[in-house]
């Protein structure tokens, strides 16, 4: 089985992230031949620091081995390392279109809140199918917000296969259970959000403990008094109840029967420890990976390497599909 899944290195990572992205990832390793991609490519859809950029591309490939991938089993690499992925974005946004992607909500968010929206942004989602089609992908793990995107990609991979001929998997997402939505947690109603969010509602990876237990503390509940999860009525616990099924690994039922007779007070403080207990391991392992940037850029050559290779006939196929001429034998 084919696992891929694609994260971006802008913007510091939290819980939502780990939630949806990073655990789904070591989980789905053991299932394949996975592909775990840094999108580069998708981090300049919007303004951003070049130095900033080069810095968190680096960090995030230490974040990523430091919460579970393994580079023996899994190819971890750059987007733009692989050319093909440039090269099938241009192919698929000729058969994507403009009516599609309009729809996509997360497109209507992000340019309805500044004035100059780039190109890019609106493409977004192609780049995305390139990403995931070219390696002839079985399961996508992500969270709830990539779901139309994913859906996205499906269409552009049926309509190419029946236009061109079959020359794509048409891959299916995989959504955690539990927390593959994390919200804010001093707006509820949003989810927790590198760029949306409020930073004092968001986990980051690389809190310290003294920030998450703060956080957990003024999270926003509701009146009442019942450890329940029933995310239209209480948002705020049942946030609360996903954050520590992430962190434990319980099912929600579990969560709520332990906690069936505790109050808010006791509950928040016990969420607390869980995601501190959760994150520490992580921050160790992250501060010894990153410690070592030559080792890291090996790595990632390596992974290039790999998925250059796994890429470049799918990439053939779809040129030659199209009707393209190929240079042959210099
Ligand atoms: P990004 O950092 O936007 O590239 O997202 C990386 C992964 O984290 C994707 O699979 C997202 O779906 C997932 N993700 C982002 N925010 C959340 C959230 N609040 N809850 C669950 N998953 C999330
Ligand atoms: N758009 C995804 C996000 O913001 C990142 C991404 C890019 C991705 N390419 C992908 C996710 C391919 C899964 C598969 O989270």
């Amino acid at each position: 089985m084919r696992i891929f899944s694609g994260i971006q290195p802008t913007g510091a990572k939290h819980l939502g992230n780990f939630s949806g992205g990073f655990r789904q990832y070591a989980a789905t390793q053991e299932q394949g031949d996975a592909f775990f991609c840094i999108v580069d490519l998708h981090s300049v859809t919007v303004p951003h620091d070049p130095e900033d950029l080069r810095a968190r591309t680096l960090d995030l490939a230490a974040l990523m081995f430091a919460t579970g991938l393994d580079a023996e089993r899994s190819t971890v690499f750059v987007q733009s390392h692989v050319t093909a992925h440039a090269e099938s974005a241009w192919l698929l946004g000729c058969v994507a279109t403009i009516g599609e992607l309009r729809r996509m909500t997360q497109f209507k968010d992000k340019a309805g809140k500044r004035e100059s929206v780039s190109v890019g942004l609106f493409t977004y989602p192609v780049l995305m199918a390139g990403d995931i089609l070219l390696y002839q992908t079985d399961i996508v793990p992500i969270g709830d917000d990539q779901r139309q995107h994913l859906e996205l990609s499906r269409d552009i991979a049926e309509r190419f296969n029946s236009r061109f001929g079959e020359t794509f998997t048409v891959p299916r997402g995989v959504y955690p259970e539990a927390g593959a939505r994390i919200m804010d947690l001093q707006q509820p109603g949003n989810k927790m959000s590198t760029t949306g969010g409020n930073p004092q509602g968001t986990i980051y990876l690389l809190d310290p403990p003294e920030a998450v237990r703060k956080k957990v503390k003024t999270a926003v509940t509701d009146s009442g008094r019942e450890i329940i999860h029933d995310p239209n009525e209480k948002a705020g616990i049942s946030n609360l109840i996903e954050i520590m099924t992430v962190a434990t690994g319980e099912s929600i039922a579990e969560v709520e029967k332990r906690f069936e007779s505790s109050g808010y007070g006791q509950f928040k403080s016990d969420v607390s420890d869980a995601v501190v207990a959760l994150l520490e391991p992580i921050q160790a392992r992250f501060r010894e990976i990153r410690d070592d940037p030559a080792e890291l850029e090996r790595m990632l050559a390596i992974g290039a390497a790999k998925a250059r290779e796994a890429s470049a006939p799918t990439l053939e196929k779809m040129y030659e599909r199209m009707g393209f001429t190929r240079p042959k034998g210099v």
